[in-house]
């Protein structure tokens, strides 16, 4: 039998198209008779819009139109919520009304022949506003909290009364913006009553389903199209307001419209990581076993959408503590709204729970692993579902060894290389493997080649790829002769491509039917009196390198290609999916990961240099080894960035974002990245899910920001809780 596709280190199958230039991202798409759609947004943070001068504007050639609420048709906005937008609160509805909500929110839209002209033309856009001052900063809401979330096991006040070492702190994340290379982009077109949109998006279903709902009009009468994506990060799971604004203009105008964000209206026009505080109080007792936690969580919303993320997880499952409280409040502020960035929850938990957990252990003079592991459950002590899985002491081993954990002497400020104080830390990582239900179409043609379609995405894990690896092993075809195809929503469902969970669902769904188009092409040729495996059993037939055969006897068999050709069918085609079943609610189901930072700290500039990283990860069966190393990679780096540099700051005066631009708002580049490394411990989990994958893409930045933090601490024996952790705060 040939070696599985799956399990090795393929290349990415659209490798070549992207280094060609030859994937259309979302702006590069041709409609004929294009035209160029140039959003203005709002100049205050709060207000109403007193008057729109176009005159100017739309007088200059080459300009079709300036649309703002002043002359926008009013649009249905029928009823709807996506999977991927907050349970609470009333959509942006845009050009419906005079309000301005936030800083940068779209007032208008200039429409021209040519870039330059709706460029230009949106710059003569003269807006007067009625400007009040707006609540930017969760210490001064814009209204009362919302409902808040509670969760309780046992008696967490009477626990803390009683512990032996208890810890108090309160830690903050700021806002951090996704920062995709593509920017976000839209070009719609309508023909009669039909739209047709391609879209940067993480989900072509909901942006579907949510233009339908904007324009009242029926699913099917919009098709979706995305079939590259340039990063995202969950920034595309959402349609923005600005789909919108390229659909309505394209309506007005009767052609084809193009808008493309600015880094800088990105800022706005698309969602963020919002800034948390997290205070967290913990107990434990002299062995340092965790008596108690109380948490209390505060976030950042809009005014209009009631955004929440899954920050009380962590806080339940990480470790044996028998008595917990948690209320987690949203805050309307006057911004726009917040939404999934990559790790959403758990890594802003992460970093409260594995900072205290690393204060506990200096505390009580215990080792910040040992610690861990003397906490560490049996089951999961949120739900009291058995694990699936959960590795975390075999991460631990694992990471420890690489790192040379115990060679390290544990006192802060104990480290020295010249002028730099070395500091190493460790933290958890967890992230929950997402499920839902997906649908694939598979066609074998008469050449011997198969295609395999869902309609989810590729925003940079190597969707393509991982998911072409699957399609060959289930029929027995090599990877050259497989393609997977997506991202159009004519094709079978697939649930959104975030929540670190498109390889359980969309690759069980392609698993499944592939499994059934290759059963269905050896029926055929057991029944067929002209087949070499006529009146073989099902059983013992299998599929490889093209060819059917019986498993005990390779010689007897054929290709697919002489039984499509013999029974005169020029395809088969199979559908086929998954279903999540019950292990859901049953089983406790995680990816792991122990996650090691070794940093050093100039003692007289306060600058952190990273020296190393490395994270070592439960998560499941690796279908690619070279894109699981490469999804792990890009994590880490991104809690780098997280950790030491990324914060979005806001004035207060008028909510604008002052550093909305790759400049300013600093992310990790090459120099800020020596040694970075992935480990993934082998094993599946087929309890998970039936290809046995955990999901990759969310746990590998849980758990760097605070192993930083705390290498930090060790390296200078100051603790930094508000991130990122600048030089101001080691002077
Ligand atoms: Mo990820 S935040 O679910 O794209």
């Amino acid at each position: 039998m040939t070696r599985p596709a799956t399990g090795t280190p393929l290349s990415r199958v659209d490798g070549r198209l992207k280094v060609t230039g030859q994937a259309t991202y979302a702006a590069e798409h041709r409609a004929d008779g294009t035209v160029h759609g140039v959003i203005v947004t709002s100049t205050v943070g709060k207000g109403r819009i007193t008057a729109i001068d176009t005159r100017q504007a739309a007088a200059q050639p080459g300009v079709l139109t300036v649309i703002s609420h002043l002359n926008a048709p009013k649009l249905p906005y029928r009823p709807f919520r996506g999977v991927t937008d907050p349970p609470r609160g009333e959509h942006l509805r845009v050009f419906q009304d005079d309000r301005v909500r936030f800083f940068g929110q779209p007032v208008a839209v200039a429409v021209a022949e040519t870039l330059e002209a709706a460029q230009h033309a949106a710059s003569l856009v003269k807006v007067a506003y009625a400007a009040e001052r707006p609540a930017t900063d969760l210490s001064s809401p814009a209204g009362e909290p919302n409902e808040p979330e509670n969760y309780q096991r046992g008696d967490a006040d009477q626990a803390l009364r009683q512990a032996h070492t208890r810890i108090e702190q309160t830690y903050r994340l700021q806002r951090e913006h996704h920062n995709p290379m593509e920017p976000h982009a839209t070009i719609a077109r309508w023909d009669g009553d039909r739209l047709t949109v391609w879209d940067k998006t993480q989900m072509v279903l909901n942006t579907r389903a949510a233009l339908a709902s904007v324009f009242g009009i029926p699913e099917d009468g919009v098709r979706v199209i995305s079939p590259f994506v340039g990063g995202a990060f969950g920034s595309g799971l959402r349609a923005w307001p600005h789909v919108t604004v390229a659909a309505l203009a394209a309506r007005q105008v009767r052609r084809p419209v193009k808008v493309v964000l600015t880094r800088e209206q990105m800022y706005s026009g698309t969602g963020f990581r919002p800034v948390t505080e997290y205070k967290l109080t913990m107990g434990a007792d002299q062995r340092g076993r965790l008596t108690a936690a109380v948490h209390d969580i505060r976030a950042e919303t809009s005014t209009y959408e009631d955004y929440r993320e899954a920050l009380t997880i962590l806080g339940q499952m990480t470790y044996t503590t028998p008595n917990v409280r948690q209320t987690y409040r949203s805050i309307p502020l006057d911004i726009s709204t917040p939404t999934w960035m990559r790790g959403p929850g758990n890594a802003t938990a992460a970093f409260a729970i594995e900072c205290a957990m690393d204060e506990l252990a200096h505390e009580a003079g215990i080792d910040p692993i040992e610690l861990r592991l003397r906490n560490e459950p049996e089951q999961d002590p949120g739900t009291g579902a058995p694990f699936s899985t959960r590795r975390l002491r075999e991460c631990f081993r694992v990471g420890a060894r690489t790192i040379g954990w115990d060679d390290r002497n544990p006192k802060p400020r104990s480290t020295r290389d010249g002028d730099w104080l070395i500091g190493t830390g460790v933290a958890v990582a967890a992230y929950h493997t997402g499920r839902a239900p997906a649908q694939a179409l598979a066609r074998l043609t008469e050449d011997g080649t198969a295609t395999v379609q869902s309609a989810t995405s590729d925003m940079g894990p190597g969707t393509y790829t991982s998911m072409t690896q699957v399609a060959a092993d289930a029929l027995g075809l090599p990877v050259s002769r497989v393609r997977f195809q997506l991202g159009d929503s004519t094709m079978p469902p697939a649930p959104p491509h975030g929540g670190s969970m498109t390889m359980a669902s969309v690759g069980s769904a392609v698993a499944d039917t592939c499994d059934k188009l290759r059963r269905q092409a050896t029926d055929l040729a057991i029944d067929d009196p002209g087949s070499p495996l006529h009146g073989a059993s099902a059983d013992d037939v299998v599929a490889d390198n093209g060819r059917l055969h019986l498993r005990d006897d390779p010689g007897r068999g054929e290709t697919y290609q002489q039984l499509l050709a013999r029974i005169g069918r020029p395809h088969l085609e199979a559908r086929g999916g998954y279903t999540p079943g019950d292990e859901v609610e049953r089983l406790s189901t995680h990816a792991y990961g122990a996650v090691f930072a070794e940093i050093a700290v100039d003692e007289r500039l306060g600058l952190v240099r990273i020296r190393r990283v490395l994270g070592v990860y439960d998560a499941g069966r690796i279908i690619n080894p070279k894109l699981a190393h490469s999804q792990a990679i890009g994590g880490l780096v991104g809690g780098i960035g997280m950790a030491l540099l990324e914060h979005t700051v806001a004035d207060p005066r008028d909510g604008r974002l002052v550093n909305a631009n790759l400049a300013d708002y600093l992310v990790p580049t090459n120099a800020d990245v020596p040694d970075v490394n992935a480990v993934y411990l082998d094993g599946e989990d087929r309890q998970a899910d039936p290809i046995g994958v955990k999901g990759l893409a969310e746990v590998v930045i849980v758990g760097v920001a605070p192993a930083i933090a705390n290498a930090v601490f060790h390296a200078t024996g100051r603790r930094v809780r508000d991130l990122p952790i600048t030089i101001e705060a080691l002077l």
